[in-house]
Parts: C-alpha cells; structure tokens; sequence
C-alpha cells in the first residue's frame, strides 16, 4: 500500500454521495438494481482501493465516481467523435485511467468500447476497477493496458517522425498490448484527468511530449483530434508554500510539484507543438482556471489552488 501523501489511514465512507442521476449511471454499469447494495458495493471497492492500493486524496473524497471527464468542456465534441462511423481510425486513450470510471463512460454515451483503451501504471488500480464494474471476461470490451507512460519500452516519445505512417483503420488485438509503441500517432483523443499535477515541472513537459507522440495528425478538415484533460492548477502557476512543499512532492523524483496556471500551461504547449505546426496542423490551445466545485474539495487550503481544464485541439 503506497501513501506518498500522508493521508487519513482509513476512508471515510460519510464521505460517500451521489446523486440520483449517478446512481442510475451506475446501476447500469454495474447491473446491481437494488440501491442500498449498489452504494455499499462503491464504498466497499473504493475502500480496497484507498486503503489497500494508493491513498490518493481523489479516492478519499470519492473523485473517482464523479464522471470528471464529462465535465470537460470538450466532452460533446469528444463523445461525437466515438460516434462518427465516417472515421473508422478514431482511438480514445484514458492515461492514468485507475478504475477506469471515465473510460466507461465514454463507452456508455456511445464509443465503441474495443476503440478505448484505459492506461495506468498500476494492475492493481485496473483490477479492482473490473471488480467495482461487476466485469465479466467477456462483459468489456475496453482494453486496459497496465504500463508506465515515462518508460520508453512503453511510450517513446522520439516516434513522432512516424506520425505519417499509419494508415490502416483497425488494429485491436484480442490480447492487450504490452506497449503502445505501434499507437504512435494513432490516437484521435486522448484524455488525462488528475495526472499531471502528481509530478515536477520537467516530468509534465515530458509526458506532455509522450501524448503528443500518441495523437492522430487529423487528415480530414473538421475531424480534429483531441487531447485534453483537468488537473490542480494554479494562480499564479508555481509551488505550493514551503511549509508544505514535502507534503506534495513528485514520487518519481522527489522533487516539488509545479502547479501551472492556463498561461504557463498554454505556454508549455505551445512549444512543444511547435513540430506539429511545421507539418501544417492547426493546434488550438485552450486552458481555464475555475474555481474547485465544492468548498470541501478546495480543503487542501490553498487559496491560489484552481482547476485547470485544459485541450489541445490539432485541426487540419
Ligand atoms: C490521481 S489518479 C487519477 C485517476 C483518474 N484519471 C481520475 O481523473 O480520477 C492518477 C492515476 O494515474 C496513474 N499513474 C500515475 N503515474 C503513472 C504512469 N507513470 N503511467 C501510467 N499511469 C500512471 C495512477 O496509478 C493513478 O491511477
């Protein structure tokens, strides 16, 4: 059990509240009818994960049943995408997709689930996903790859040349990949929610680049391709305050998270994108700060602390 933050040993499951809505979403998901049994099973499973696997602060206040994705302001344009038959090539890749919530979601409002592929490092994570979604071996058909988006046996981020190579519409297997290598340039939308602001400055550069390398360079004017995500930014961007910098470190280096504001966020896209904008490809950049949806979730204490919603939109 890993608990790089220090955090409350045990979950507290008077935490736990959904609305009805997100019952009924999960009820179908999970095909457990009766209410009570369906809330004790999410607390349950969440427990495992919070207690057993990694306490991370999202899983503690229930983050992970909160259909973040959808509320991104891209997620119309992203779920139009998954339906779009005229684009046969179209992939959705959830990087740091721990119980996969997101991914089927998106599977749910209409993409086909063998085009999304749920990524995170850790098995465990993606294990106890398929128990809280109650999967049959063969109930899902979203593919989930456990690997480590910064190991370049999984992603190298030197394959963009490759970018214009692929053209073949279909490449599932029935087994999982163990790389993603043969993905580069093949995904049309790539989500990551929650991930960046768990590491330092250059390790967010540097992931960033990975994505880029994984995105689909659009070939039809108006089917764009999409990497976006939502993650704890800051205003101004920078550190957190010094008492509390150990409290928040990156577990891969050791050194202090960077939060970014939308500019230096923006900024650091914009030159990375920059290769891209030399094969001809529009990249529009957008990022927002907003407020945290509840006082609660703002707890942390840090008056500076936004979240960051964020795309990177590669139009032709
Ligand atoms: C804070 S959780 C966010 C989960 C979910 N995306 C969300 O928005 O609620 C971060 C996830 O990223 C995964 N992760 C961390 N480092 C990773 C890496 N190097 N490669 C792939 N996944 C990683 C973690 O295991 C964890 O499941």
């Amino acid at each position: 059990m890993s608990d790089p933050y220090g955090m409350p040993s045990r979950l507290d499951a008077s935490k736990f509240s959904l609305t009805p809505d997100a019952l009924a979403i999960f009820s179908r998901m999970t095909r457990i009818r009766d209410e009570e049994q369906l809330k004790t099973h999410l607390i349950e499973q969440t427990r495992k994960a919070y207690e057993e696997v990694y306490r991370y602060p999202c899983l503690l206040k229930f983050g992970h049943l909160d259909f973040r994705m959808t509320m991104h302001p891209l997620y119309g344009a992203v779920v139009k995408q998954g339906i779009d038959t005229s684009r046969p090539g179209r992939f959705l890749l959830d990087i740091g997709t721990a119980v996969g919530t997101d991914a089927r979601r998106v599977v749910l409002d209409g993409w086909p689930s063998e085009r999304v592929y749920g990524v995170d490092i850790n098995k465990k994570l993606i294990d106890i996903g398929r128990s809280m979604f109650c999967d049959s071996p063969f109930s899902n058909g979203i593919i989930f790859v456990v690997g480590d988006i910064f190991a370049d046996k999984f992603v190298d981020p030197s394959l963009q040349p490759s970018w214009q190579k692929f053209h073949s519409n279909s490449f599932s297997s029935l087994r999982p990949p163990s790389t993603l290598h043969c993905f580069a340039g093949r995904f049309t939308s790539i989500y990551a929610g929650s991930l960046f602001h768990l590491f330092d400055r250059e390790t967010q550069t540097d992931l960033a680049k990975r994505l880029l390398s994984l995105a689909a360079l659009p070939t039809v004017k108006g089917k764009p391709t999409f990497i976006f995500g939502r993650q704890v930014g800051r205003e101004p961007a920078g550190y957190d305050p010094v008492e509390d910098i150990d409290k928040w470190r990156d577990v891969r280096s050791g050194k202090a998270i960077f939060r970014h504001s939308a500019d230096t966020w923006k900024l650091m896209w914009s030159e990375l994108s920059a290769a891209v904008k030399d094969a001809g490809i529009k990249v529009v950049l957008n990022a927002e700060s907003k407020g945290f949806e509840t006082a609660e979730e703002h707890a942390r204490g840090y008056e500076e602390h936004r979240l960051l919603y964020w795309s990177v939109e590669l139009t032709m």
